[in-house]
């Protein structure tokens, strides 16, 4: 029996380079030895937007067809939108039951979040209990394993503690206790040479179009100790460099590293050199599998509709065993 994976992204704008490497490279290899559920956390993204909720929707899809373009297959994974299955926030609401209060003010998730996050009031009872829509998320599908990056990890943990709870207050194994796979973070960095982030105005989105994407790469900053063509570079502390060494082959690499050491060609030319290596390998790749999908919605929807279906029928067993146990069926 294939070990069952739960994840989840909030659908907050595009995603970026550094979700291809970090996460979705992560969970396209999952699917070849687990069982998958990848979810779209809008309900989670409510959380934060709801004052602002009218691009949800919007990017919810868009968020699918990046997945799809990165090779999460339907075939192999089980894909879907959260609040389409109301048993989310059904489970969420009974678990919350059984949550101290004292678990949920202590996380250092929320208290960071509640310091960081500016221009939206986040004292709401919801974001309080955001930790537990994603108990609810896991245990819903009974996951054995889920990949996180390490902001994650504390929700992951009070997860598990409510499944101790759980099997202690009702004296029933309902629930593995799921264990997190730490994402590691991606190797790339944004633009700047900060971590690539939305927030930074620093990323390479999957959905930007060639032309986009080359002036990306030409702004980019190179080693400042190369003034002139004739001035030799330090690759290491170049980020196209840096890029080249992900997206390029290893003879490609090495040229690189050669012709900036002995200031045989400039950074211009360096730069068009990726962004031709990135326009014909695996990006290109991606983004042509992303305007098939962006083409035809119809197709989205019936992936997600075949999803939805997969987990639901999951979710309702879990649920009505779940009620089962705490008498809330009638008799
Ligand atoms: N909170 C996660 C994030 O912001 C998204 C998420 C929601 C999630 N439910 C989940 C991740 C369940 C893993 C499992 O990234
Ligand atoms: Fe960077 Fe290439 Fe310029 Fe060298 S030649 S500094 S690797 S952009």
């Amino acid at each position: 029996m294939k070990k069952r994976v739960l994840s989840g992204m909030r659908p907050t704008g595009p995603l970026h380079l550094g979700h291809l490497l970090g996460a979705l490279d992560n969970w396209r290899l999952m699917q070849e030895t687990h069982e998958c559920f990848f979810m779209v956390a809008d309900l989670h993204a409510l959380m934060g937007e709801y004052e602002n909720p009218a691009l949800i929707r919007q990017n919810s899809i868009e968020m699918v067809i990046d997945w799809l373009a990165c090779g999460i297959d339907p075939k192999k994974s089980s894909i879907f939108i959260q609040s389409q299955i109301p048993e989310h926030a059904e489970l969420a609401l009974i678990l919350g039951m059984l949550t101290p209060l004292g678990w949920l003010e202590r996380n250092p998730t929320y208290k960071e979040q509640l310091r960081e996050i500016e221009g939206r009031d986040l004292t709401t009872f919801g974001f309080l209990g955001y930790p537990v829509l994603q108990a609810a998320d896991i245990l819903l599908y009974k996951a054995h394993q889920v990949p996180v990056g390490e902001d994650q990890l504390s929700h992951l943990e009070l997860t598990r503690e409510i499944v101790r709870r759980f099997k202690f207050l009702y004296k029933k194994d309902v629930f593995p206790e799921p264990e997190a796979l730490l994402t590691k973070q991606a190797r790339i960095l944004g633009l700047d040479r900060r971590k690539m982030s939305k927030s930074y105005g620093n990323a390479v989105n999957l959905s930007d179009s060639e032309e986009v994407f080359n002036k990306k790469i030409s702004s980019m900053i190179t080693d400042p100790a190369r003034v002139k063509l004739t001035d030799p570079g330090h690759p290491d502390q170049c980020n196209v460099y840096s890029y080249t060494q992900i997206f390029a082959d290893a003879g490609k690499v090495k040229e690189v590293y050669d012709w900036c050491t002995a200031a045989k060609k400039g950074c211009t030319d360096c730069k068009k050199e990726l962004a031709s290596v990135m326009n014909h390998g695996r990006i290109r790749e991606i983004r042509e599998k992303r305007m098939t999908f962006a083409k035809d919605e119809a197709l989205v929807r019936d992936i997600l509709r075949e999803g939805e279906k997969k987990a639901s029928e999951v979710a309702k067993k879990t649920m009505a065993e779940v009620k089962e146990l705490l008498h809330l069926v009638a008799d």
